[in-house]
């Protein structure tokens, strides 16, 4: 994919290309392309619209992470320095950032989301069940997205029978191509309905309050006041955004994953107890979230000098693939005894929802070998991710 790097001159003393991670592209591609640009660069400018820098030596980007005074979450997308639009708890800095993040805490810790086992496994397996008398499927459509998507409605609480149309926005919003969405229309009419279903949830809990978490949290106060509909609204919609695609894609990995490398397949066929290092494997190689930041003051990181109010991308997947890190980075080794992976992030926004997603990860391989052991990735398909975040966009296996 690098040859598709278009060089764009220098920006002050450092590299410039048209690079633009909107664009997908066939299976891994991306992870490739980070690798290349890693091994050549410590940083480089993105000439893509108003322009951004981008961060490429692992120990940098993680160290960027962590410093929230120098890298504010004001924006976190690398194409919008100055967003009309709020998403908490992720767009907000310290000390704000802290107090919703010890608000809801308790609904994702450890212990609150292994209480939901046993029906998260059960889920798991109905679906599953559903599939197993076929003789093949889109695993993507059939489970991976549907699966998760399900448990995050019931954790906040919304109407099942909306699921459906829940899959129908996510599809919207964040995997059609350029060819399908030219002027981004569809994109911006889903986002619509989806902020129109929000405010009206939050104006059935201002009436009739219910035990779920949005229920709970229109009743928290910050400082003192209660909290917005506004607020409540950059809550909702954050969740959307970041419970919705992120599971589904890390399943679409495993399955992959598994399908390519029977070897290690029957690994975890002979031994289930190797699936937990297996699935944080999978995380840190497939890695595919890429956070952004603005900065607020000038500062040099990754050998670019950034300006304030100037943009970062950091892809987490240059640390996770360093070989300064990891010995062999690129194989998913079902023995490693560390994986300090970043895929949840690094610092004050790490991933809120990490105990969730990893138990509904490996519930989702546990219960899938378990009723489909022996599986193959069907012949004849083109094998593409999206941009942005590097999803497989479908995936077609036969059992
Ligand atoms: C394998 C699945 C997942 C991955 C790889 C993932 C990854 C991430 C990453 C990298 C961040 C940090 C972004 C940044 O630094 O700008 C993040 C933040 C976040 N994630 Fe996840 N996530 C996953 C699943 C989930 C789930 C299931 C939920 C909730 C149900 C969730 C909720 C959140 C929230 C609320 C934040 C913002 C935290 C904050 O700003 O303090 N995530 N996630």
């Amino acid at each position: 994919m690098s040859t598709t790097l278009e060089p764009d001159g220098t920006r002050d003393g450092v590299s410039a290309y048209r690079f633009d991670n909107r664009l997908g592209g066939p299976v891994l591609s991306h992870q490739e392309r980070w690798d290349e640009l890693a091994g050549t660069h410590s940083g480089f400018r993105s000439t893509v619209a108003r322009g951004y820098w981008v961060v490429t030596d692992g120990p940098e980007v993680q160290k960027a992470l962590q410093d929230w005074r120098t890298f504010s979450n004001k924006s976190v997308t690398a194409l919008e320095p100055d967003p009309k639009f709020l998403w908490i708890p992720e767009m907000l800095d310290p000390p704000v950032h802290n107090v919703w993040r010890r608000l809801l805490g308790r609904y994702f810790s450890p212990s609150a989301v292994a209480a939901r086992e046993p029906e998260i496994r059960q889920v798991a397996a109905e679906m599953i069940d559903a599939l197993r008398g076929r003789d093949g499927a889109d695993v993507l459509d059939e489970f991976a997205r549907r699966f998760p998507t399900l448990i995050f409605m019931r954790l906040m609480g919304l109407p099942e029978e909306d699921l459906p149309t829940f899959l129908d926005w996510t599809h919207e919003l964040l995997h059609l191509s350029h060819g399908e969405d030219p002027d981004g229309a569809r994109q911006m009419t889903a986002m619509r309905e989806v902020s129109a279903y929000f405010e009206e949830q939050i104006a059935q809990r201002r009436e009739t309050p219910r035990d779920d978490l949005l229920s709970h949290a229109m009743a928290w106060t910050i400082d003192g006041e209660p909290i917005s509909d506004r607020d409540m609204h950059a809550f909702c919609i954050l969740m959307f955004q970041a419970g919705f695609d992120t599971v589904p894609i890390s399943i679409g990995w495993a399955l992959y994953h598994f399908a390519a490398h029977p070897e290690q397949r029957a690994e975890i066929l002979a031994d289930p107890s190797l699936i937990p290092t297996g699935v944080e494997e999978i995380l840190r190689v497939y890695s595919f979230v890429v956070p952004a930041r603005k900065a607020t003051k000038d500062v040099e990181i990754g050998g670019c000098p950034v300006r304030a109010g100037e943009m970062v991308m950091l892809p987490l997947a240059v640390t996770n693939r360093d070989p300064g890190r990891y010995d062999h980075p690129l194989e998913v080794d079902l023995h490693r005894k560390a994986t300090n992976h970043i895929a949840f992030g690094s610092g004050p926004h790490r991933c809120l929802g990490s105990h969730l997603a990893r138990l509904e990860l490996n519930v989702a391989v546990e219960e899938w070998h378990r009723r489909i052991p022996d599986y193959r990735i069907a012949p004849g398909q083109e094998l593409w991710q999206h941009g942005n975040m590097y999803g497989i966009k479908s995936l077609r296996l036969e059992w």
